[in-house]
């Protein structure tokens, strides 16, 4: 499997403001078994995700939290640290296996920042001019009034700031056409394809140029070119990704990892890693990432997830009440990936049932209870003992297709039960005596069969716990783990049934 290359893959960098729901866990876990999968591959990855901080949205919800409006600065910077390690905390104990966590508070950013700044200040990008509209604070985002419903954000259904104020301007637009040329000569350059549309007509019909600074913002990064106002927190944020692999600093790790090979993204941000940060990285003179992936949305039990809804699901929470992995699995296996989708408790312990407890566990309970009765020994290790089924497997995960990859390994476990029902291995070691029909020669060949029959099932078994090994890390660990030992031992149930 070894290629030797690098792969550099990025996470959004998520907003602070509270801490993290199932939806960021969704994109943290999708990054994590790539990530895995990459570094099983022979590849040296780098997995990036971190805290965007410069926010207006942690600016107010600092001040919720303590109450006021006025924070000093050293106020802000203590809930941003608090925050912030409770995100990376939350990850730690997901078990994401992330290489580094950027802050957009941290000096390698903010220095990172100034440098790229003054690249596209010097190419000419950036212009004086009045930004005179709408504001939401909710997506960070400049609105027009078509993006708003009775005046308020479509999205956020809360009230839009009126603004008008003299800010500096990037030359968003002057890229148009590069922008397009780019899409339509790399087809995998955004996925899915339904996504690529979307941005391409935004780019044709509605980008402007954008305003990246804002006046009267006390918090954020302030570049030398301009005085008295602090950067648009997207032009900022974005560049975590340059920030945090030694962009104008360590050349050399910049080198080797950049362009990054995928940015995974939630549908809601895919213009700005689509055309505005292509287009940041065109002005700079750098080259763009090879891919932008957007996966699609969840709602809960078919609701949006709210707070005020009460139905905002703790990561964390989940995974203690039912285990790392089938959380994972359920997530990983139920959307389609770059689909929306519906994260419902009873779909969880359905999938847990019949998939992982009666499925998978049940089939490893099987052979190894059989094997330790009947073989002395494990089969030696083989490379790839299936046959058709990896360069399937790999196919799927290249291609994102994660669901199918999973199936694919189900339908494995199902041809272990096939081959169970068939050889029916309970007869096979029925001894003449108990049976009294069977000779002594039929005796020692149904033995011999017996051996067989297990062998393959527990090659193939290994097989299936390597495959899981980037979706189910922990499963597929103490499967691993049962074919080190000297002798095979049935061991404990990997996935006692949930009871109702
Ligand atoms: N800070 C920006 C991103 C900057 S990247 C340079 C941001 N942060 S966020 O905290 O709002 O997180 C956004 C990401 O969280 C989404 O793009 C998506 O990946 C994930 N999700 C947030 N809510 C989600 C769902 N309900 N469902 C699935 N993913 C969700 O935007």
């Amino acid at each position: 499997m070894k290629t030797g290359d690098k792969y550099y893959i990025t996470t959004p960098i998520y907003y602070i403001n509270d801490k993290p729901h199932i939806g960021h866990a969704y994109t943290t876990i999708v990054a994590d078994m790539l990530a895995r999968y990459n570094r099983l591959k022979g590849r040296e990855v780098y997995f990036l995700t971190g805290t965007d901080e410069n926010s207006q949205k942690n600016i107010e919800a600092a001040e919720k939290y303590f109450k006021k409006s006025d924070l000093s600065k050293k106020e802000i910077q203590n809930y941003l640290d608090e925050m912030s390690a409770i995100w990376k905390k939350t990850w730690e104990e997901m078990k994401i296996s992330n290489t580094d966590f950027i802050r957009t508070t941290e000096p390698r950013h903010i220095e990172a920042v100034k440098k790229f700044f003054s690249r596209v200040w010097e190419k000419g990008d950036i212009y004086k001019g009045i930004y005179e509209g709408f504001y939401c604070a909710g997506c960070e985002e400049f609105k027009t009034e078509s993006d708003l419903i009775l005046g308020k954000c479509s999205i956020h259904k809360k009230p839009v700031k009126k603004i008008k104020e003299e800010n500096y301007f990037f030359r968003l637009t002057k890229y148009r056409e590069k922008l397009l040329k780019h899409i339509e000569k790399n087809p995998d350059f955004i996925m899915p394809e339904s996504r690529r549309n979307e941005v391409v007509s935004y780019i044709k019909e509605f980008m402007t140029d954008v305003s990246i600074t804002r006046e009267g913002v006390k918090w954020g990064i302030v570049v030398p070119e301009i005085d008295n106002q602090v950067l648009y927190v997207w032009f900022d944020a974005l560049l975590n990704y340059l920030s945090a692999i030694g962009f104008g600093d360590d050349e050399k790790k910049f080198k080797k990892y950049w362009p990054a090979d995928l940015h995974l993204v939630g549908k809601d941000i895919i213009k700005f890693h689509c055309a505005l940060w292509p287009a940041m990285l065109l002005s700079a003179g750098l080259a763009l990432p090879k891919k932008v992936f957007a996966h699609g949305f969840f709602t809960i039990d078919g609701e949006k997830m709210s707070k005020s809804l009460g139905n905002v699901v703790d990561p964390v929470e989940v995974a203690k009440k039912y285990g790392r992995d089938p959380l994972r699995y359920y997530l990983l296996r139920e959307i389609p990936f770059g689909e929306d989708g519906d994260f419902s408790f009873a779909r969880l312990e359905e999938r847990y049932n019949s998939d992982l407890a009666n499925g998978l566990g049940n089939l490893i309970s099987r052979v190894f209870a059989m094997a330790e009765k009947h073989l002395e020994t494990l089969p030696k290790k083989q490379e790839k003992y299936l046959k058709d089924f990896w360069k399937k497997y790999e196919e799927d995960i290249d291609g994102l297709r994660l669901h199918g990859a999973l199936s694919l390994i189900w339908e494995e476990i199902s041809k272990c039960d096939i081959i169970i029902d068939k050889e029916k291995p309970w007869e096979l070691a029925n001894s003449r005596k108990q049976e009294n029909k069977k000779t002594k020669k039929q005796e020692e060949a149904d033995k011999i069969k017996l051996q067989k029959v297990l062998n393959d099932l527990l090659n193939r078994i290994r097989d299936i716990a390597f495959a899981l090994q980037p979706f189910l890390p922990d499963t597929s660990e103490k499967i691993l783990n049962k074919f080190e030992s000297e002798k095979p031992a049935k061991g404990e149930s990997l996935f006692p049934r949930l009871e109702k």
